[in-house]
């Protein structure tokens, strides 16, 4: 166990980016992929490009979140134990937030293996699981906002993080409302048809 300011300072840091990258991921992913934009471009980037950035968004949010979570447990100032990365109760350290934190972790375990066996998985499964990001999101915030340091002590001149959490907030929630106001019938037929795999252009682009 280690403890020190750069564990911390890595801690925080990748909290405020891993919500950042994730939360980017959902408004990509239901601002260009689903709903109207789905299949067609209309004079908007091919699809199989904001799929692939919708993809590599939220595969660097999980590794973010891997440094998070690592730095977290790692760093003795702070009592968190490897099985409360994973419990959403029994921490030891902020129960509540922590908690909240690592059942944000879990749903975006079980949205990402689904992901990735989306081909064997039928459309509805796979979007079942999937909208689970939402929440996941959400448990994040809550977690963020109640438990980090940059976010809650008005004397550090580290609020910086006030910044990009309060942006993803907002096009988050904007994300949420033009996906409801497009009508929730229409993005479930559009996901539902989509190809389970992503075209082989996809690759070269990235
Ligand atoms: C998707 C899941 C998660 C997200 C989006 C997330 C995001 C964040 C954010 C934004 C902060 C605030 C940083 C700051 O204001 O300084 C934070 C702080 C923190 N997170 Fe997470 N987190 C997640 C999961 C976890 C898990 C599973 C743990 C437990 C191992 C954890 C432990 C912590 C701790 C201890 C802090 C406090 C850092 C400080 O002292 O300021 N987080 N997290």
């Amino acid at each position: 166990m280690m403890d020190g300011p750069l564990l911390w300072f890595l801690n925080r840091g990748t909290g405020v980016v891993l919500l950042t990258l994730l939360s980017a991921s959902v408004v990509l992913g239901v601002t260009a992929i689903g709903g109207r934009a789905a299949g067609d471009g209309g004079g908007r980037l091919p699809r199989f490009v904001t799929a692939s950035l919708h993809r590599n968004l939220a595969l660097g949010s999980v590794l973010f979140l891997l440094v998070h979570v690592v730095t977290a447990v790692v760093d003795s100032y702070v009592d968190i134990r490897w099985w409360q990365a994973f419990s959403p109760v029994g921490a030891t350290y902020e129960p509540l937030w922590t908690g909240l934190g690592a059942l944000a972790l879990d749903l975006m375990v079980a949205v990402s293996v689904t992901a990735l066996l989306r081909h064997r998985l039928g459309a509805r499964s796979w979007r079942t699981v999937h909208l689970l990001s939402w929440a996941a999101w959400a448990s994040g915030v809550v977690h963020g906002v109640m438990i980090g340091t940059d976010l809650r002590d008005p004397s550090q001149w580290t609020r910086w993080a006030l910044v990009p959490t309060a942006l993803s907030v907002v096009a988050v929630l904007l994300a949420l409302g033009w996906r409801v106001s497009a009508g929730a019938g229409r993005h479930r037929d559009a996901v539902a048809s989509a190809p389970a795999r992503e075209p082989r252009a996809a690759e070269a682009v990235r």
